[in-house]
């Protein structure tokens, strides 16, 4: 079935808007992680007018604004913008969709994405806008998860799931890959085709340490709106299933200070000519 755009953003939308709160306490201190690489190949330097898109609680634009930059956040969820508001009151938030940014042509000198590309129906269209609002010469920079074989917190969860067939939530409109630029090849092809010159993809991988299964399960449940939402939608005794199957799973990486998980993702960026 084709992806239905507009329903698949309006269910983006309700979903952050509904876990802003936990989102902002358990999942992005994960989110966190490809931060400053971001900040760094956006060459992000005092005065720069920045623009981080579909900032979620704001840890990318409060970076920037730590460097000295003029920041400005947007996300499609006013829940997120709220947020992200109340957290930064010295940075501009907004409520937009990437593919409509209420800006002018050239308005930025470097446009941040940090983890939110597979969550736009249309990346080529978004990128596009993206682009449309940086002035010559600017930096766009993005975060992209890996694919869940090396990304493991996604991972986990995605197994869980499929270990009890559990059916996608039915609010998730069908259709959309999230993985696609889990493959450093097609992200690259993906800020090539919107115009970037220098483009380069870096792998990025770490270890996220998390002191027990129930501080990762609220870091999936908490935060990953998508995926998360299959285990979200079932009963009680399922949801309890579901938390022993990650229990068990997740001992794979048991530490001795608890579960010390590997994480991986890409920062994609490209200069504007
Ligand atoms: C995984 S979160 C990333 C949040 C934040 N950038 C971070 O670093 O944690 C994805 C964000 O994308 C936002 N989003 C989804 N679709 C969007 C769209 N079409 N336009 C703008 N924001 C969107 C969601 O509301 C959510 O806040």
């Amino acid at each position: 079935m084709a992806l239905d755009a507009r329903a698949f953003t309006a269910f983006e939308s309700s979903a952050h808007d509904r876990i802003a709160g936990s989102y902002s306490e358990h999942f992005a201190p994960l989110t966190s992680f490809a931060v400053m690489p971001l900040v760094e190949a956006a060459r992000i330097t005092p005065g720069r007018r920045v623009l981080d898109v579909a900032t979620g609680p704001g840890v990318a634009a409060a970076a920037a604004k730590e460097r000295g930059a003029v920041t400005t956040g947007v996300d499609v969820s006013a829940g997120m913008v709220a947020l992200a508001q109340k957290t930064h009151p010295d940075i501009e938030f907004h409520v937009a969709d990437v593919l409509a940014l209420p800006f002018a042509d050239g308005a930025f000198d470097a446009v941040l994405c940090n983890f939110a590309l597979g969550h736009f129906p249309e990346p080529e269209a978004a990128l596009a806008e993206c682009v449309r609002v940086l002035a010559a010469g600017g930096m766009l920079a993005f975060s992209w998860w890996d694919h869940p074989d090396r990304q493991r917190v996604q991972g986990l969860f995605r197994e869980t799931i499929a270990e009890l067939e559990l059916p996608p939530h039915p609010a998730v409109p069908e259709g959309h890959d999230t993985l696609r630029f889990s493959d450093p090849k097609a992200f690259a092809q993906l800020l090539r085709a919107a115009g970037l010159m220098e483009v380069a993809v870096t792998a990025c991988r770490a270890f996220y340490m998390v002191p027990d299964a129930d501080a990762l399960w609220n870091i999936g449940m908490g935060g990953m709106a998508v995926t998360a939402s299959a285990i979200a939608a079932q009963n009680t005794a399922t949801q309890a299933r579901a938390r022993h199957v990650l229990a068990r799973r997740a001992e794979a990486y048991r530490a001795a200070a608890g579960l010390q998980i590997p994480i991986s993702y890409y920062i994609g960026a490209g200069r504007r000519s």
